[in-house]
């Protein structure tokens, strides 16, 4: 009788931050304002898509954070809705904080992207963006799931914009963590994106965009 065993799962790569703290939350945004100057140029080219996209789209962000993205995308876009989905209330809080009455046009969203049965009753959006959150499933091995239910979420032919650090040769990231640069164009594509178009590279972070085929 053979004997087929799993293989175990990965174990999390532990995360430094507990972004369910208040103070925790805060700390990230004005470290990575710090540390990410790079950082508008990729909201601007996510708008650009948008814009491109050439319809009042519905979008869904994936760990959206205190808000910068929606703040860039809700005042240099036409949008038909925006939901931000995070796990994190203190996040949430932020962002409400961050835009004031435009917090209006957003359905803040409490979940985690880690559950398989996160996009339960969401619907389908135009365009899914996520916006260095992919990492966040805590272990590179588990982009691939990621992928595929931001996929899922996705009408047909609309775009996911996915943009997050890549591992560097002698570089810093935890391969763990973070999955090579090569791999995150391959990825995409395994899990049945089409026409994925690198948008910008800076930094050693990169922003793609994928289709959905349907
Ligand atoms: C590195 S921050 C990026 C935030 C935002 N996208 C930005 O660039 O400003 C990662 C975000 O993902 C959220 N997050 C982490 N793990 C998550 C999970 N499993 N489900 C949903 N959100 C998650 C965090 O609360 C945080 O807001």
């Amino acid at each position: 009788m053979s004997s087929r065993v799993s293989p175990a799962p990965a174990a999390d790569v532990p995360s430094p931050i507990d972004f369910h703290d208040p103070a925790q939350a805060r700390a990230w945004e004005a470290d990575t304002v710090c540390k990410r100057p790079s950082r508008p140029r990729f909201f601007e080219r996510i708008a650009e898509a948008i814009r491109d996209g050439g319809r009042r789209p519905a979008i869904l962000e994936l760990g959206s954070g205190p808000g910068h993205l929606a703040e860039h995308v809700l005042g240099t876009c036409s949008v038909g809705g925006y939901v931000a989905l995070d796990f994190s209330a203190a996040m949430h809080a932020l962002a409400r904080e961050r835009l004031g009455p435009a917090a209006e046009r957003v359905e803040f969203v409490l979940r985690d992207f880690r559950d398989p049965e996160w996009n339960t009753g969401l619907g389908l959006f135009d365009v899914v963006v996520s916006q260095q959150s992919a990492h966040e499933v805590r272990h590179q091995s588990r982009i691939p799931a990621f992928f595929r239910s931001a996929r899922a979420a996705t009408r047909a032919e609309g775009m996911f914009l996915y943009c997050d650090s890549y591992v560097m040769p002698g570089g810093t990231l935890d391969p763990q963590l973070h999955v090579a640069q090569d791999d995150q164009p391959r990825l995409l594509q395994e899990e049945g994106f089409l026409a994925v178009t690198l948008l910008h590279d800076e930094g050693g972070m990169a922003l793609y965009r994928a289709i959905n085929p349907g």
